[in-house]
């Protein structure tokens, strides 16, 4: 380990499980000395096994549904009230869509399933932005990552209405983003990760097959939950300090490819 988080303080959403992108994240910042504040859905909480991680990290949790302002104006307060000052990084890894959930085709969707998974999946970053921001929470220098993935650029077809949802939040980044550089020279970029198995990633239709795909189409392989977690403190560190209004690919070269050998020797 680097201590590369010493004395850095942080809220970090969307730890479900122990397979959760933000659990990975959560036991990699421990581990590079941050302090932070667990925080997840009222329901995700009590279906979920947070207790564990928050032990294992010396954390608190806060539950707050990240949909409701007023939930997250007492999540910003209480954590730096928790933590002793203001917050250097934060980690938005929240998704969610009714249409994928209830089995809605894209071109058939029921459109307050369709309201519904952007509030959650894209909406919610603007909001945790926009506490962050009128709160003057975030200390100078300061770092905020969300998750997507690369369905925002690209066809893939079964990722359904997530793909706009995605493409919503990465413009909310660069969006937002400018005036928390502008500001408080905090920077805000979005990683777009590698299929991964987690809740969240096997709710997508075919997901077995795609993720196949996508290893052989890869050179690297695809990034793991463990790899996005190395990847994402390196964006909280203070080496990566001028990084901003970026969507970053962290999928093991998948999305600058056309063809693979692996892929080719299928068809021919
Ligand atoms: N798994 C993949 O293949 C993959 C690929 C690229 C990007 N991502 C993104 O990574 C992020 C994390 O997902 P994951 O794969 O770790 O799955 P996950 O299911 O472990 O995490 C999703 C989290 O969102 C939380 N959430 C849902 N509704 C919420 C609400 N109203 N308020 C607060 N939290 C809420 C859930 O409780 C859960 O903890 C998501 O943004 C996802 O879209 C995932």
């Amino acid at each position: 380990m680097y201590n590369l988080l010493k004395g850095k303080k942080g809220i970090i959403f969307g730890a479900l499980n122990e397979n959760s992108i933000a659990w990975k994240t959560a036991e990699r910042a421990f581990e590079e000395g941050a302090e932070f504040v667990l925080t997840n859905a009222p329901a995700s909480i009590r279906m979920g096994e947070l207790d564990v991680l928050a032990k294992k990290t010396n954390a608190q949790i806060i539950p707050a549904d990240a949909t409701s302002i007023e939930d997250l104006e007492n999540l910003v307060e209480k954590s730096m009230e928790i933590l002793g000052g203001k917050i250097d990084f934060v980690l938005h890894s929240i998704g969610m869509s009714v249409n994928v959930r209830k089995n809605k085709p894209y071109t058939d969707p029921n459109y307050n399933f369709t309201q519904k998974g952007w509030d959650v999946s894209a909406v919610s970053f603007h909001k945790v932005l926009n506490v962050l921001y009128h709160k003057k929470a975030m200390k100078d220098w300061g770092s905020i990552v969300a998750l997507t993935y690369m369905a925002a650029q690209r066809v893939f077809p079964d990722y359904n209405d997530m793909a706009d949802n995605k493409a919503y939040l990465e413009s909310i980044a660069r969006s937002f983003g400018y005036y928390f550089g502008r500001d408080f020279k905090v920077r805000v970029n979005t990683i777009s990760q590698s299929p991964t198995p987690t809740t969240a990633g096997n709710g997508v239709k075919g997901f077995d097959g795609f993720i196949n795909f996508s290893e052989k189409m890869s050179p690297l392989g695809n990034a793991s939950a463990a790899d996005c977690a190395d990847y994402t403190i390196s964006l909280f560190s203070d080496l990566t300090k001028k990084v901003t209004l970026q969507n970053l690919f962290h999928d093991g070269g998948f999305s600058n490819m056309g063809v693979s050998d692996a892929i080719m020797e299928k068809f021919e």
